[in-house]
């Protein structure tokens, strides 16, 4: 089938999904996950699978709902450019930790901050006056150890990260507007998986691998 297609039916199914970006953007594959449908194991899977930092990316409106910044302006210096050298700008906002967990680092403790960021997502999603900074802080902690990601305001149209690609194919099959990724790291050499590795470990795994461009062609 239609690699699109069968990233979608996955996403549908809170299966996980491979993405590859582009070669002259990180040129990173990233285990990608609908956030709401994350439990233990697949955070087990994305740390020993992935091996890259798990975030969760939120679209803009929740952002905006949950007063999130950007990180990139808690250190602002007048005269060095901090922008990433792949893209305009970074997607990092706070680290968080669900008031229920403990450390905040262990598989049920990250798959419950997870799980509760999709949660309050999808409230912001039906009635964006029903959640707000308020909640959200009353639900979270910072720092902690799931990285918030914010999407763009135009979603693919201004910024192709894997934070827009996962929040557009969450997008596309109705789910709440938060999406986990994970970069695929080579355990040999310690660089981004090549995309090739990618590929074979997602064809072994049965896993849908899909190019960012397929993904833009189809949701953009
Ligand atoms: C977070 C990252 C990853 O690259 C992640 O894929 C999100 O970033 P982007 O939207 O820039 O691709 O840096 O670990
Ligand atoms: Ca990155
Ligand atoms: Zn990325």
């Amino acid at each position: 089938a239609d690699p699109v297609e069968r990233a979608l039916d996955a996403f549908r199914a809170g299966d996980p999904v491979c993405v590859h970006d582009f070669a002259d953007r990180e040129g990173e594959t990233d285990i990608v996950y609908p956030a709401g449908a994350v439990d233990e194991a697949a955070v087990a899977h994305m740390r020993n699978d992935a091996g890259g930092l798990i975030c969760v990316a939120v679209s803009d409106a929740v952002g905006d709902a949950f007063d999130l910044p950007f990180l990139a302006d808690a250190l602002d210096h007048p005269a060095v450019d901090d922008d990433p050298d792949y893209d305009d700008r970074s997607s990092f906002s706070l680290p968080v930790n669900h008031r229920e967990t403990f450390t905040g680092i262990t598989d049920a403790d990250r798959a419950k901050t997870i799980v509760e960021v999709a949660n309050a997502a999808g409230r912001v999603g039906d009635d964006p006056s029903g959640y707000g900074p308020d909640d959200f802080a009353g639900e979270f902690r910072a720092p902690g150890h799931v990285h918030v990601l914010r999407g763009d305001r135009d979603g693919l149209g201004g910024r192709t990260g894997h934070t827009e690609l996962g929040l557009a194919m969450a997008e596309a099959v109705g789910a709440a507007p938060a999406a986990v990724v994970c970069e695929m790291l080579d355990d040999e050499t310690g660089d981004a998986l090549a995309p090739a590795d990618a590929a074979a470990y997602a064809a072994r795994r049965d896993i849908p691998y899909v190019e960012g461009a397929a993904l833009v062609e189809a949701l953009t």
